[in-house]
């Protein structure tokens, strides 16, 4: 084999590789016995063609195990049906039944002649009936030959015809060789360094592990903290404090994932009270709320957290005091089918500035700087809306000629932040990752961002 893979890869000869299957009975005694079927077939006339499940057990001599597989291939074959009998199960023989007690069927045949050949070819037998003898445990053993056949190719007829000298080749140095000058007389092989080695992969990261660290890496130094909160929050949290309100289709359960258990968790009367009244009538601020009835009830719901901005906030409302910058990345979840731009479960680059005098442009440059560090220079924002922002924003990134929406931002209203006691502006944005990675990896599918693929992990490169 190692000579004719030299020749081979120097394209000296080429080599056909033929697969053939043998078989041959599992155990030989295989071929004296009956299969479990045809003995309780012949205890089944024996019966008078019919008697009870339990009786084959106990009288064929097959035993329980065995009665038990021969009971369903008398079924399958069709050779005996089961009646019911004053609360008992009797298998009766049919007449497919009657027939195979004269005639063997072909995996009996095929049995037979195993036991006298020895060992067949695959090619020689029906394709149908070893596929189905296959299927039932410990009966036939295959085995696989590879047949390779070596043919000279032009290049290699070429140089036998030329004629052939033989030499001794040194294809590895030994203490042996040097101490007796044996290679002063021998050829020394050159190292082919194009020669075909096997590749071997070492242990690395999961890109997306990877990405979440560069991520991570940047908010770091820019001196941000990291946060993170639980998967399951009130709704309260999720929603009613980020003063969407309790209509708001994005509740729905198409969009949301309620939960059974915790059905309800506990919100501090407090802080309920004062996202009541902005809900209702806006609190003695600015604003005129939303004008409905707010219900305590509805917001207690548990929800796993369709966005991070709920860590956010609770974060916020725990350190109300300026100045304070943190940020999370984190699993959110929302109920819809994953598809090839959706996923149920996806992470989020969350993060807030809070700081006397921060405004819309120092979000829109934060947002461009981001980008920036992770390779995209052309960002564009464009107007937009979300419940709980004043201003808000879409943040694009420029990607092959395209801008990609790649996530929400803008400023805390004053309806999210009084309830806290906080009256300074909070700069806020919500960034997909996936989407993120999908660009960065050239990824079509956003499924594959979370792929076990082995090849492609395997083959993606570390740097
Ligand atoms: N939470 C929003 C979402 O999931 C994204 C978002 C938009 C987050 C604006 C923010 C923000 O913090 O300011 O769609």
């Amino acid at each position: 084999m190692n000579s004719v893979s030299w020749l081979n890869s120097k394209g000296l000869v080429g080599v056909d590789e033929n697969i053939l299957y043998y078989y041959s009975l599992a155990k030989k005694s295989m071929g004296e016995k009956d299969l479990p079927e045809r003995t309780a077939l012949k205890y089944l006339k024996k019966a008078g063609g019919k008697c009870s499940i339990s009786e084959i057990s106990e009288k064929s001599g097959l035993g329980d195990k065995r009665s038990g597989i021969a009971v369903g291939w008398l079924k399958k074959k069709g050779w005996a049906r089961f009646v019911k009998d004053g609360g008992e199960t009797f298998l009766e023989m049919t007449k497919k039944g009657k027939k195979a007690l004269r005639d063997k069927g072909a995996d009996e045949e095929l049995i037979r002649r195993l036991a006298k050949g020895g060992e067949l070819p695959g090619e020689d037998l029906d394709e149908y009936v070893v596929k189905k003898l296959k299927s039932r445990k410990e009966l036939l053993k295959e085995e696989r030959k590879v047949i390779r056949t070596v043919k000279l190719t032009d290049q290699g007829r070429h140089i036998v015809d030329k004629g052939i000298v033989l030499k001794p080749q040194i294809s590895q140095l030994t203490p042996e060789i040097i101490r007796t000058e044996a290679w002063k007389e021998a050829e020394i092989r050159p190292y082919d360094v194009k020669a075909f080695a096997p590749t071997k992969y070492g242990g690395k990261r999961h890109p997306m592990k990877r990405e979440i660290e560069i991520v991570r890496r940047v908010f770091l130094d820019m001196g941000f903290t990291e946060i993170n909160y639980d998967f399951i929050q009130s709704a309260f949290w999720n929603f009613d404090a980020l003063f969407s309100p309790q209509d708001h289709p994005a509740r729905d359960l198409q969009d949301t994932f309620y939960l059974e258990r915790p059905a309800k968790l506990d919100i501090e009367d407090e802080v309920a009270d004062k996202v009541k009244a902005m809900h209702e009538n806006g609190g003695g601020t600015r604003s005129s709320g939303w004008g409905y009835k707010w219900s305590k009830e509805e917001a207690r719901r548990g929800v796993l957290r369709t966005h991070t901005t709920v860590a956010t906030l609770r974060y916020l409302s725990e350190n109300p005091d300026p100045p304070l910058k943190a940020f999370g990345l984190d699993w959110n979840f929302r109920s819809e089918k994953s598809d090839a731009t959706h996923l149920s479960q996806f992470i989020q680059i969350e993060g807030i500035v809070m700081e006397e005098g921060a405004n819309l442009n120092m979000l829109i440059g934060l947002m461009k700087e981001f980008y920036r560090k992770m390779g995209f220079d052309d960002v564009k924002v464009r107007p937009s809306y979300f419940p709980f922002t004043e201003p808000s924003l879409e943040v694009f990134a420029l990607y092959k000629d395209k801008y990609l929406e790649m996530g929400g931002a803008g400023i805390f209203r004053e309806e999210v932040t009084r309830p806290h006691g906080i009256d300074c502006p909070v700069l806020a944005w919500g960034l997909g990752l996936e989407r993120l990675v999908m660009l960065r990896l050239g990824i079509d599918d956003i499924r594959d961002c979370y792929t076990d693929d082995l090849t492609f992990l395997r083959e993606y490169p570390l740097l």
